[in-house]
C-alpha cells in the first residue's frame, strides 16, 4: 500500500507518496504559516489532493513537531509551533481531505528516526539513537527494533531534558533545557551574539550573511572554508550533543546514533567534537565491550515523510 507521508516544517509542508519499500514516488511542498494552525491542515489537504489524482493511497501519516496524543489523533504541545495546543490535527486533516482512509499524527523525530532505522543509517541495527537537530532538538529511540513511544506516547522528548540548572529559557517554559544548547537555533543564536561580541572574528560570517539575516547554512560555509569561529561553533554544538547523548546512551545503550538535521551538512566539523564529548562524559567507557556509532543521518529531508507514511501504514 502507498501512503502520503507530510513532514510539516516550520514555514513549509513536504507531502510525499511512499512505496513499501521507503521510496518517495512522488512529492509536493508548500508554504505554510506557522502561527496559523488552519493554513497548515489546508497546505497538507491541497497536497493530498494534488498527489491523490495521480497515486492511490492507503494512509496519510503527519509528522509533527511535539507532543503528540496517543492516540495519534492530536498534537498536545508544540514547543516551538505556538498554534499547537491540544490541536486535532489527524481530524480537521480528514475532514479537509474527505477520506476514510487513516490520517495518523506522529512526532516527528520519531518518524525520521524510523525512516533512519527502516532504511537509512540505522538499518540493520536493533538498537538505535536517532537526534534532530533543528529548531528543537528531537530523539527517537529504536530498542529491541522497536519504536518507544512510552506509557502516553510522548516518549524521547530528549531535546526537554534538562541540562543545566537554571539555564536558558526554552519555548516549553522550563530553564536549561538541552535543546536551548544543542540545536540548529542554538547554533545560530550564538554565531548571531558573536556577530555583535565579536566583530573582527566574525567577519568572514557578516560578509556571507550579506547585510541580511544570518543563518545555519552561513555557518556551515564558513566553518567548510576553514573560518576559526565558525569551526568553534559547530565544536561547542558538537559538545553540547555528544555530552547529551552519553547521557541517553548510558540509559538505553544503542549500537548507532544517527544526528539528523541541516547542520550535519558540516560533517566531521560536528562528529568529531560530538564523537569526544560522547567518549569523556559516557559512564565506564573503558570498561564496555563496544562503544555505539555516531553517524550523520542518511535519509536527509526525505526522513519524515519517509517514517511518517511508514509508521500511518503499520
Ligand atoms: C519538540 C519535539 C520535536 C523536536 C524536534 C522539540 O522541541 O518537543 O516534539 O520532536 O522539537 O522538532
Ligand atoms: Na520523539
Ligand atoms: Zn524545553
Amino acid at each position: 500500500m502507498h501512503a502520503l507521508g507530510v513532514d510539516i516544517g516550520g514555514t513549509k509542508i513536504a507531502a510525499g507518496v511512499v512505496d513499501e519499500n521507503g521510496t518517495i514516488l512522488a512529492q509536493v511542498r508548500r508554504p505554510t504559516d506557522p502561527t496559523d494552525a488552519p493554513s497548515i491542515d489546508r497546505a497538507i489537504a491541497a497536497a493530498y489532493h494534488e498527489l491523490a489524482a495521480e497515486h492511490e493511497i492507503g494512509a496519510i501519516g503527519l509528522a509533527a513537531a511535539g507532543f503528540c496524543s496517543p492516540d495519534r489523533r492530536s498534537v498536545a504541545f508544540g514547543p516551538n509551533i505556538g498554534a499547537w495546543r491540544d490541536y486535532p490535527l489527524a481530524e480537521r486533516v480528514a475532514e479537509l481531505t474527505d477520506t476514510s482512509i487513516p490520517v495518523v499524527v506522529e512526532n516527528d523525530a520519531n518518524a525520521a528516526g524510523w525512516a533512519e532505522f527502516r532504511y537509512g543509517v540505522g538499518a540493520g541495527t536493533d538498537d538505535f539513537l536517532m537526534l534532530t537537530v533543528g529548531t528543537g532538538l528531537g530523539g527517537a529511540a529504536v530498542v529491541g527494533g522497536a519504536l518507544v513511544r512510552g506509557a502516553y506516547g510522548v516518549a524521547t522528548e530528549v531535546g526537554h531534558m534538562r541540562v543545566v540548572p537554571d539555564g536558558r529559557l526554552c519555548g516549553c517554559g522550563h530553564f536549561g533545557c538541552w535543546e536551548q544548547y544543542a540545536s540548529g537555533s542554538a547554533l545560530v543564536r550564538t554565531a548571531r551574539a558573536a556577530l555583535v561580541a565579536h566583530p573582527d572574528r566574525a567577519a568572514r560570517l557578516r560578509e556571507l550573511a550579506e547585510g541580511g539575516e544570518l543563518v545555519g547554512p552561513h555557518v556551515t560555509t564558513a566553518a567548510q572554508e576553514g573560518d576559526p569561529l565558525a569551526i568553534e561553533l559547530f565544536a561547542a554544538l558538537g559538545r553540547w550533543l555528544g555530552e547529551g547523548a552519553a547521557t541517553v546512551a548510558a540509559f538505553m545503550d544503542p549500537s548507532v546514533i544517527a544526528i539528523g538535521g541541516g547542520v550535519g551538512d558540516a560533517g566531521d566539523l560536528l562528529l568529531r567534537p560530538t564523537q569526544e564529548a560522547f567518549e569523556r562524559v559516557l559512564p565506564a567507557r573503558t570498561h564496555r565491550s563496544r562503544l555505539a556509532t555516531i553517524a550523520i543521518a542518511t535519509l536527509g529531508n526525505d526522513a519524515g515523510m519517509v517514517g511518517a507514511a511508514d509508521l500511518a501504514r503499520h
